[in-house]
């Protein structure tokens, strides 16, 4: 089997060629792969030994100064710091990595050192998420695996459950944090005094807020104290209620005290990401179905509005067709892994693939990289995510490709940010320059994953089907579902029926076996986990949905380009990825021709002496040949003509001016019609935007026939130079015609003189024939593209500003089910509206 993975990039106006990495397959040998799990070993304790010999009990190793890093006494770096709390944060996070590796003496021995050495009676305010994944995890977890070594391994024969006590502990410090009138937790918290005197911070982030419920689930089960889950059971509850009602989004910063949002931008990156993650986990984990509920509904919508093809865009939650940033993150690397869990395979691959070439570009997954792969944040603190996704991939599909990326990330690891004290932080991708920085997960996840991809789930000392690894990969026992189990968190519906009650509640052998992933998929039901159609949003489903087949995604970039993506192994069947290369073949050839020969026939305007392209409309009175329109420009009011024109007196027999946006180009023109306006002009309203660097499409239609005066549109630079025409002659009058024969015209009037056409349309190549059929193809997606892109910047405020009014007055949710009722209409409303705006202007 050789596949190729092969990206290509096509920019409408740039061919940008990726990379392209043929890798035949190499099978990894045995050798290979245990010298690599090795590597990964001493790899660990490079790092393990250097913390312990250099900086415990400080929380983190500083791996250039080769010295501990002390809250309050090495130089502060603000956030970053939150998560030190003078409690010996890597050790406690490394302990279950010791198992992993099968160390027990020094399991043993590090244990005993947490619980003689570490305290929380500190007066030290820290991030409840992180000491809660990683410190409350952490100590959970190595509990859990003390408990259950104990009676094999000798060394462990001692342990009497001391870490539950202080996980216990540190749990109650915690809860202070919850005491909100919302439920949702404070983003920090005093370990000694609480939120007590904490200086007031209103803001938490959806992941923060949502990331508690497995830790706190283990603890109440563990010690048969309810209050920690109900706390994260209660978060999680009014999480669910904030979501965005008719997109189901998440944003990604809120007001713990009103649920307001903040931010809302929905990704499934920083700021959100292990919120759905402990959707799906506490459903596994704990069996309860409401989780499984809001996790469809959430994996729904990222798929539907997030997911472009490998690309995981941000969107707002509440305009979930605009996108927010043009960036991703590096955290969203463990969504693959997330979806494998779901058996949904094949976006993982994608998604992943994707992230792979990012990594091969820079060496390291960047912070933060734009949609064209380029570094936007160049930081990367030895991150386990995208390790985390391969080694579930290589899990569920045995593809050794896997095996060879996580080669690849090893080798990275080695030569780039091996120190002689332990691993360092990579500052820029860029310059490889180090930062005196080795986070506690690089020791409990980044080097966990990486071992345990060479290695062989069943080396481990522990059967990993019964755990649910958290989002800092510790181990937390899959029978807290029914140990401890009591009444007041959950109610499980036990059925006589056997088969029915393991779907409801799968073992996490479905997390890594293909065969046991089938049942779960058949429980989510055959479409609940399967995306819909890529890139809906569409107009022509069925068109997308061909390019999807081929293995081509689309998506815009910021500046209105259209970027096609080409990946052959997300091609399905084989034959459509063959018809995939050719269409992008003819796409790099399409891509040189010029805005003429692009499908739309373009219109022309003579403005003084120069002559610009303009996009032609489907609508209205077609403009051909030797027709030619001539008349004065008048701006109407309102300027949008998305109502009735006002100044039509002034309008009428003129040309109008009417700005881009808030309506359809029809709707426009037929507000112009009436008020008697011989001809359309419409203004782009995207800043700087010139026929030169974006392609002319024709405003499209609406279906209906009642508009016949004929309608031109106009970039920005275009137009500006039409108003400013206008403001120094307003009795201006302006040509219109087709571009090709008015240019014709021009140049012959202008025969032998030495008069200068503006337009500088390139002489084209034949070969019309076989791109006709592109052409249509692509001024279609360029038409759609163009426009939902171009709708999102002057409308963004309104957009926001809106938004306010489409959501439920809280004092009106009584309960969900009445909520939801009342919504749906409301909602209804949203979805309408949203439609007219974003891709009514057409
Ligand atoms: C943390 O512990 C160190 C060493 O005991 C101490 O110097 C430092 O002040 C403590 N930090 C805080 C914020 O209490
Ligand atoms: C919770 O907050 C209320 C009001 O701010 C306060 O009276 C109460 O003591 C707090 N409870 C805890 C457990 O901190
Ligand atoms: C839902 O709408 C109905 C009718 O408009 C109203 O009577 C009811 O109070 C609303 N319920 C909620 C929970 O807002």
């Amino acid at each position: 089997m050789y596949i190729i993975y092969y990206v290509l990039l096509v920019l409408v106006f740039t061919i940008e060629y990726v990379s392209t990495v043929e890798e035949t397959l190499l099978k990894m040998s045995k050798e290979e792969r245990m010298s690599l799990r090795e590597e990964s070993r001493q790899m660990f304790y490079h790092a393990y030994d250097a913390y312990m010999d250099n900086a415990y009990p400080a929380d983190e190793l500083m791996p250039l100064t080769c010295k501990g890093r002390w809250r309050g006494v090495t130089p502060n770096r603000g956030d970053l710091d939150d998560v030190l709390g003078n409690f010996s944060l890597t050790l406690v996070d490394s302990l279950d990595t010791l198992v992993v590796m099968g160390d027990f003496q020094e399991f043993s021995r590090a244990i005993k050192l947490v619980i003689s050495d570490v305290t929380f009676d500190h007066d030290i305010i820290v991030s409840v998420f992180e000491t809660n994944i990683r410190m409350l995890g952490g100590l959970l977890s190595a509990h859990v695996l003390a408990t259950a070594l104990k009676n094999d391994v000798p060394a462990l024969q001692w342990y009497k459950g001391e870490l539950l006590a202080m996980a216990e502990d540190l749990g109650r410090r915690l809860l202070p944090a919850f005491n909100t009138s919302t439920g949702i937790p404070h983003g920090r918290v005093n370990l000694r005094n609480g939120i007590k005197g904490l200086s007031e911070s209103r803001e938490t982030c959806t992941a923060c807020a949502g990331t508690m419920v497995l830790e706190m689930a283990a603890l109440s089960r563990l010690t048969g104290q309810p209050i920690f889950e109900q706390k994260a059971h209660k978060a999680m509850d009014r999480l669910w209620t904030i979501r965005h009602r008719s997109s189901d989004l998440m944003g990604s910063v809120l007001n713990i005290h009103n649920g307001d949002w903040v931010r809302k931008d929905s990704s499934v990156g920083a700021g959100i990401d292990s919120y759905y993650e402990y959707c799906l986990k506490a459903y596994i984990l704990l069996g309860d179905e409401k989780y499984l509920v809001r996790f469809n509904r959430h994996y729904n919508a990222v798929m539907k509005y997030i997911s472009r093809g490998p690309i995981m865009l941000a969107v707002h939650m509440h305009r979930p067709h605009l996108q927010s940033r043009n960036f991703m993150d590096a955290l969203l690397a463990f969504w693959p892994g997330l979806q494998v869990m779901l058996g949904d395979v094949r976006p993982a691959v994608e998604t992943h693939e994707m992230l792979y070439q990012v990594m091969q570009r820079h060496t390291f997954i960047p912070e933060a990289f734009t949609s064209d792969f380029q570094v936007h944040w160049g930081q990367h603190p030895l991150r386990p995510e995208f390790l985390e996704s391969t080694y579930f991939l290589h899990r569920a599909t045995g593809d050794e490709h896997y095996l060879q990326v996580g080669k690849m990330v090893l080798k990275a690891l080695q030569q780039h940010t091996r120190v002689p004290c332990g691993y360092a932080a990579v500052n820029d991708v860029r310059t490889r320059v180090q930062e005196d920085r080795m986070d506690s997960f690089v020791l409990a996840e980044t080097f966990k994953y990486l071992y345990m991809l060479f290695g062989e789930d069943k080396d481990l000392p522990v059967n990993l089907e019964e755990y649910v690894l958290t989002t800092e990969a510790h181990f937390l026992p899959l029978s807290l579902a029914t140990d401890g189990l009591s009444a007041p968190y959950l109610n499980l519906k036990f059925d006589d029926d056997e088969d029915k009650y393991k779907k409801v509640c799968p073992s996490t052998s479905s997390l890594v076996t293909q065969h046991l992933r089938e049942p779960m998929r058949q429980m989510l039901g055959s479409t609940a986990a399967r995306p819909p159609a890529r890139l809906l949003p569409l107009n022509d489903p069925r068109q997308i949905d061909a390019l999807s087949n081929m293995g081509i995604s689309v998506l815009t970039l910021p500046d209105g380009r259209v970027q096609l993506l080409y990946t052959t192994n997300t091609a399905s069947p084989p034959r459509d990825a063959a018809e995939g290369l050719t269409f992008m073949r003819e796409m790099s050839k399409w891509s040189t021709l010029s805005d003429m020969e692009n499908g739309v026939v373009a219109a022309g305007i003579k403005i003084n002496d120069k002559i610009f392209p303009a996009g032609p409309a489907q609508f209205g009175r077609e403009i051909t040949g030797s027709d030619r329109y001539v008349g004065t420009p008048v701006t109407v009011d309102p300027i949008d003509a998305c109502s009735d024109i006002t100044n039509a007196k002034e309008v009428a027999g003129k040309f109008a001016l009417v700005g881009r946006g808030q309506c359809t180009f029809a709707e426009k023109a037929r507000h112009i019609q009436n008020a008697g306006a011989t001809f359309a002009i419409v203004l782009d309203n995207v800043k700087d935007s010139s026929h030169e660097t974006s392609t002319l499409f024709a405003m499209s239609g609406d279906g209906k026939d009642d508009i016949d005066i004929p309608a031109v549109f106009l970039y920005s630079q275009e137009g500006l130079y039409l108003t400013q025409a206008l403001r120094e002659n307003p009795a201006l009058s302006v040509t219109i015609g087709e571009l090709h024969s008015m240019k014709q015209e021009y140049e012959n009037a202008c025969d032998n003189d030495n008069c200068e056409p503006v337009t500088n349309a390139k002489t084209q190549p034949g070969d019309k024939e076989s791109l006709n059929h592109l052409r249509k193809v692509l001024s279609k997606l360029v038409v759609q593209f163009e426009l939902s892109v171009a709708n999102e910047e002057p409308s963004l405020k309104s957009y926001i500003e809106n938004s306010q009014d489409l959501h439920v007055p809280r004092d009106k949710i009584v309960n969900e089910d009445a909520c939801d009722q009342n919504v749906s209409t409301a909602s209804k409303d949203v979805k309408e509206e949203s439609e007219k705006n974003e891709f009514g202007d057409f």
